[in-house]
C-alpha cells in the first residue's frame, strides 16, 4: 500500500493483526506519517471507531490528511510530538485508548528532500529537524560541539567505531569555515574513514552512522521514545494494545525493556515474544522494512 507521494508503510499487516484494530472505539497513531498504517487501521475498525493521530511534521499532516479525507469525521489529526500525548488526548475530549502505534524514525517523504537536511544523498542545508519548531540543528551541533563531546555522541547514537577520528576530521575542517552542507559533512566524514575498510563495506555509505546520530541528537529521538513508553500504561485502556516498530536496536532495547518491565509487574501480557520483522517479501520491495522490529503489548489490570 503505497502513498501519495513513495513512502511504504513497513509490516503493515502485522501491525493490523497485533493491534486487532475491530470494535475498538479509540487508535492513536503517534507518528501518523502519510497516514499508511492510520488508513489500514481505521478500514478495519469499523465505523464506531476514532483515530487521533500525531506528527510533528506540518507537510507529512498535510499529505495525511488528503489520504485520510474518505474517513471524515472520525479522524483528527495533530502537529504534536508524541511526548505530548496526554495534553492532545485531553484536546480530543479522550480519556483512555484502546490501541496505539508509534512507527519510529523518519518517513520516505523527509529522506528524500534535500532542504530537511537528513541525507548524505542529496546536497541540502546541514538542518535535520523533523519538526521545525526546533530550534537546534545539525549544523548547530557539528559547528559548535567539542572534539570529544562529538565524538561521544556519533558513538553513543551510532556504535560508530571510527567516531573519534570523524570528529577530529571536523574539528580540523571546520577551522577553515563552519559545515553549512550535508555534502560538505558527507564529504568529511567519508575522508576519516580508513581506505581499507571503506573498501570492504559494499553498499553501506561512510557517513551512514554519523548522519543517524546527528538526526537522533537534533530531534532527541530516545528520550522522546522514553517519555512515550512511559506514557503507554497511563493512557491504555485495560484490554487496550500498543505496538511500537523501532528501526535500530538503540530503539528496540528501550521497547523490549519497558514492555517487559510492564509484563513482570502485571500492568500488561507481551504479545510478541520476539519481535515481529519483515518477511522476504516485504524485505524486498521496501528496504527501510529490513530493520524494521515491531513489539506489543496488551494493558491488563494489575492483580
Ligand atoms: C516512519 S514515519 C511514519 C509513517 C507512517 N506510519 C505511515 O504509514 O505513513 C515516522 C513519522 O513520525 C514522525 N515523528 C518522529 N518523531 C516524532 C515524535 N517524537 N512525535 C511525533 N511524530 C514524530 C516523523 O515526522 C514521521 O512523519
Amino acid at each position: 500500500m503505497e502513498g501519495p507521494t513513495g513512502h511504504v508503510p513497513v509490516l503493515l499487516r502485522e501491525v493490523v493483526g497485533l493491534l486487532a484494530p475491530a470494535g475498538r472505539r479509540v487508535i492513536v497513531d503517534c507518528t501518523v506519517g502519510l497516514g499508511g498504517h492510520s488508513e489500514a487501521l481505521l478500514s478495519q475498525a469499523g465505523g464506531q471507531s476514532r483515530l487521533i493521530g500525531l506528527d510533528v511534521d506540518e507537510a507529512n499532516l498535510v499529505l495525511a490528511r488528503s489520504r485520510l479525507n474518505p474517513f471524515g469525521d472520525r479522524v483528527r489529526l495533530f502537529q504534536a510530538n508524541f511526548t505530548e500525548l496526554p495534553e492532545v488526548l485531553a484536546q480530543a475530549g479522550v480519556d483512555r485508548v484502546d490501541a496505539l502505534l508509534a512507527d519510529l524514525g523518519v518517513a520516505s517523504t523527509q529522506l528524500d528532500d534535500p532542504e530537511r537536511g537528513l541525507s548524505f544523498l542529496a546536497d541540502g542545508p546541514l538542518d535535520m529537524r523533523m519538526d521545525p519548531r526546533r530550534t537546534t540543528t545539525a549544523a548547530d551541533l557539528v559547528n559548535r560541539l567539542g572534539e570529544a563531546e562529538l565524538a561521544d555522541l556519533i558513538y553513543n547514537f551510532s556504535d560508530e567505531r571510527f567516531s573519534r577520528r570523524i570528529a577530529r576530521a571536523i574539528v580540523e575542517a571546520r577551522r577553515s569555515g563552519p559545515f553549512r552542507r550535508t555534502g560538505q559533512l558527507a564529504t568529511v566524514v567519508a575522508g576519516a574513514y580508513p581506505r581499507a575498510v571503506w573498501a570492504t563495506r559494499t553498499g553501506v555509505h561512510p557517513a551512514t552512522r554519523t548522519f543517524q546520530a546527528l538526526r537522533i541528537a537534533v530531534n532527541e529521538e530516545l528520550a522522546c521514545l522514553d517519555t512515550l513508553l512511559a506514557l503507554i500504561p497511563e493512557v491504555l485502556a485495560v484490554g487496550g494494545r500498543a505496538g511500537v516498530i523501532s528501526f535500530h536496536s538503540l530503539e528496540d532495547r528501550r521497547v523490549k525493556r519497558a514492555f517487559a518491565d510492564l509484563a513482570a509487574s502485571g500492568q500488561a501480557e507481551g504479545l510478541t515474544k520476539k519481535p515481529l520483522t519483515a518477511g522476504d517479501e516485504e524485505r524486498q520491495t521496501n528496504p527501510r522494512s529490513r530493520s524494521a522490529k515491531l513489539r506489543g503489548i496488551e494493558r491488563r489490570n494489575p492483580t
